[in-house]
């Protein structure tokens, strides 16, 4: 065939295989990277996902701190064993307030991108404390000092500031109730209207911690009860054209 022999030409030439190799890989990348200089974001934008109240963006520091991701992911990939343990597969949108993001790259213990209300606080106070007391065989450290450690948000605008400044949506109204709110959400006799309009309904205002005062016990857990609740899936259809 014709354009059989054509092709042998560029099969004895490596010169000429190398020149059009290169052509080909210079289109293909084109191709690629080009839209990505038009499109103003490749997140595509999903119904629920909010900054994260002072409150709970303080248990992501701690959570951090702990080194917490060093044993879990929050990163449920689109596969059906893992959407069967763990429910739908994680959205882009869903990390795109996560600076750094926290998907992980080691699962010593489960993926915990939506542990949100699949415990009561009284468990995850227990098993904070002590692990092995509800799971024995459990290999995950105990995290009981924290709620002995208090905190009083005195950063946290400062911590929200930063956020803003590489691309969180914090409003100026966010930033000067940032340590109100942070004392509202863990204070269930607290006046909380302001909270709620700045972050939304679903926002959960308890004493996490059950304990007076507010620890990083209480912290940590209001972060871990939010993980994976903001986006509602009854009614989540994923954009077929992306
Ligand atoms: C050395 C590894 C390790 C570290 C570090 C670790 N964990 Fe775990 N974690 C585990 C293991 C293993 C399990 C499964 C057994 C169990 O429930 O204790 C687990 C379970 C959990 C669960 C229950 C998840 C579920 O779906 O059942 C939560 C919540 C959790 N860890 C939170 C944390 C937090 C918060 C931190 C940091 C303060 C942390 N873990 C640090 C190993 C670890």
């Amino acid at each position: 065939m014709a354009i059989l022999d054509k092709h042998a030409i560029l099969e004895k030439n490596v010169t000429l295989l190398a020149v059009f190799a290169l052509l080909v890989v210079t289109i293909g990348g084109i191709v690629q990277i080009a839209p990505l200089f038009w499109l103003e974001n490749t997140i595509e934008e999903v119904e629920g996902m909010r900054p994260y109240t002072p409150l709970e963006l303080a248990g992501r520091d701690i959570y951090i701190r702990e080194g917490c991701y060093v044993c879990h992911s929050q990163m449920i990939r689109p596969m059906r064993d893992e959407v069967e343990r763990y429910g739908h597969y994680s959205l882009a949108a869903e990390s795109q307030y996560d600076h750094p993001f926290q998907w992980g790259s080691k699962r010593t213990g489960p993926d915990l991108a939506r542990v949100g209300g699949r415990y009561s606080d009284e468990w995850h106070r227990d098993h904070l404390r002590s692990p092995q007391s509800v799971v024995p065989e459990s290999v995950m450290p105990k995290y009981g000092f924290l709620e002995n450690r208090a905190i009083d948000g005195k950063y946290i605008q400062d911590v929200m500031a930063t956020h803003r400044f590489v691309g969180v949506p914090y409003t100026e109204e966010m930033l000067e109730n940032a340590k109100a709110d942070f004392a509202a959400q863990a204070d269930p006799e607290a006046d909380t209207d302001g909270l709620i309009e700045r972050y939304g309904d679903k926002v959960q205002v308890r004493n996490f911690d059950g304990k007076p005062g507010i620890s990083e016990s209480d912290a940590l857990i209001a972060y871990l009860q939010m993980l994976g609740t903001l986006v509602d899936f009854s009614t989540f259809t994923p954009d077929a054209s992306r």
